[in-house]
């Protein structure tokens, strides 16, 4: 659609051989949730990379559009500017800074208030959290959501979030799925990526990525009843022979990720 903020045209993506993304195309209107489902390793994280302009991750081919503007040349600096933002699926330590610093880095409101209640969006008491150093001493899931947490100060245009619920407890699971709605509410667009079928639920549209391709795209219904039914043989053929040689770039990963 021409309003988009996200435009994704035929992106396709090699790396050391192996084509890792293959013309996938994507859309994503302001303040929408987009689903992007996918077992592992089916290009989910790849595809999140390229949209931000990591390091090594510039499509072969294809273009890639925020807010009307070609952004595919465009460093992970302008395109961060432009407004969009990535929660990494293994989210970075920050040695020394405390827990309220490193939220105040990119939040819009960096009153203690509004960080405080950031905190308290991602079910993380502030008195406890605030001065703690964001470092090794922080569990997995205790980083997982403070990056969440970050990320939602920040008000982007644009929030790509891999994997908000791993690693996150199951009690908690309700408290970053209300966030994430909250975000899209509040006018940031979320590219939302998980292999967890029930997070569907969350999204106004989705996406299937199997080996790369997106396989299935519309209804978050659809999407996720095609998930269920068609993904697990493909889970049973990863690592096989055929599965090896659709990863090769020569042939076309669709020929085995449908076939059943
Ligand atoms: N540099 C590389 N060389 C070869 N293969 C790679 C490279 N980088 C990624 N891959 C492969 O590309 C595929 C997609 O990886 P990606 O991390 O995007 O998957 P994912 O969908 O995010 O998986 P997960 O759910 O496990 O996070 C995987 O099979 C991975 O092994
Ligand atoms: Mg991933």
């Amino acid at each position: 659609m021409s309003d988009a903020l996200l435009r994704v045209e035929d992106v396709s993506l090699t790396k050391e051989g192996y084509r890792i993304l293959n013309r996938v195309n994507l859309s994503i209107q302001p303040g929408e949730v987009h689903c992007l489902l996918g077992l592992n390793g089916s290009g989910k994280s790849s595809l999140a990379y390229v949209l931000m302009g990591c390091s090594g991750y510039r499509p072969d081919s294809g273009r890639i559009w925020f807010a009307g503007q070609d952004i595919t040349d465009f460093s992970i600096t302008e395109r961060a500017r432009l407004g969009m933002t990535l929660a990494w699926q293994e989210p970075a330590r920050f040695e020394g800074l405390p827990v309220g610093a490193y939220l105040a880095l990119g939040a819009r409101d960096r009153s203690p208030a509004a960080l405080a209640a950031s905190l308290e969006a991602v079910a993380l008491a502030p008195a406890a959290y605030l001065d703690r150093p964001a470092n090794h001493s922080l569990s997995g899931g205790e980083r997982k959501r403070i990056e969440l947490a970050a990320v939602a100060a920040m008000c982007s245009r644009l929030a790509i979030l891999d994997e908000p619920d791993s690693g996150v407890d199951a009690l908690t699971l309700g408290d970053v799925a209300s966030l994430i709605r909250k975000m899209a509410e509040a006018g940031t667009a979320v590219l939302l990526i998980t292999h967890r079928d029930e997070m569907v639920t969350l999204a106004d549209s989705a996406s299937l990525m199997c080996l790369g391709s997106i396989i299935c795209q519309g209804d978050p219904a659809q999407v996720r009843d095609f998930y269920g039914r068609r993904c697990r043989p493909h889970a049973g053929a990863m690592g096989t022979p055929a599965w090896e040689r659709a990863r090769s770039a020569e042939e076309v990963p669709l020929n085995v990720t449908v076939s059943q």
